[in-house]
Formats: structure tokens, sequence, C-alpha cells
């Protein structure tokens, strides 16, 4: 039998509050055990998959796509790090874009974004007469396309 941790040991090692740990119970993402109390108890790797979940969120993944995502981790017992590495691949396509158009942004912050706004100087060096429009909507310069 696996040794599991209350909700209020969850909540102290996580830093959630016990409800938002019964929010994201709610929500499919961690699946407690009752015991003969009716008290929820947890796995240790309950700390990992709420940290991942919070950690998942900053990122902007909605909690829909996280669950659907943790999904593939084994239920009643620790995930390995194998089944850890499944589902952090799946994230890995999706972050490596994220971290390239934030890299962008932070070095073209103050420069044209290519939004079609034409309201800085260099805009008509890097985007004369809106050019960057034939690739559709948005900030195409942090979209991919080249000035
Ligand atoms: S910053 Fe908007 S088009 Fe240059």
């Amino acid at each position: 039998m696996l040794k599991t941790i209350s909700i209020g040991q969850l909540a102290r090692r996580t830093g959630l509050a016990v409800s938002a740990i019964r929010y994201y119970e709610a929500q499919g993402l961690i699946h407690p055990e009752r015991n003969a109390g009716g008290q929820r108890r947890f796995l240790r790797a309950d700390i990992r998959r709420l940290s991942f979940v919070m950690i998942a969120q900053q990122f902007g993944y909605t909690l829909p796509q996280i669950a659907h995502k943790l999904a593939a981790l084994p239920e009643g017992r620790t995930p390995t790090k194998r089944d850890w590495a499944e589902v952090s691949a799946q994230f890995r396509a999706t972050l490596d874009a994220k971290i390239e158009t934030l890299t962008k942004l932070r070095d073209n912050l103050d420069g044209c974004i290519g939004c079609g706004c034409l309201s800085l100087e260099n805009c008509k060096l890097y985007n004369p007469d809106d050019r960057a429009a034939k690739h559709g909507a948005g900030p195409r310069y942090l979209m991919g396309n080249k000035p």
C-alpha cells in the first residue's frame, strides 16, 4: 500500500489553498482516494502533478488542456521519469514556440513588430506601406515573418 498524504499536507507542500486543490480535483487534474473516514488521501506524486499544473497554467494552458495531457500519466502509482518524459514531450514543442516568440518580443519590444500600426519612426523602414499585412493579421514579425 502506498503512503498517502492529507489535503492539508498537500496544500502546505504546494502552497495552494485547500479550496484550490478541491477545485483541481473537480476539474479532473488529481484523483485522490478516500479513507474509511471519507477524507481525501493523495499520493506524494500529486505534489509534482499539481506543481506541473501551476507551471503549465503560467504558460497559458487551460485546465482542460492540462487535464487532457495529464491523463496520459498512470493512476494509482507514482509516475516514473519515463511517464513524465512522455507528458513533457507534448508540451515541449509548444513551449519552444512560445519561448521563441517571447525572445523575439524581448529583443524587438521597442522596434517594429509588423503589426500594421505604422506608428514608429522605424516602421517606415521595416514595414513600408504595411507590407507585413500580406502575411495576415497580427504582429507578423513576432509571428515568424521577416521584414
Ligand atoms: S510597430 Fe506596428 S507596424 Fe511597426
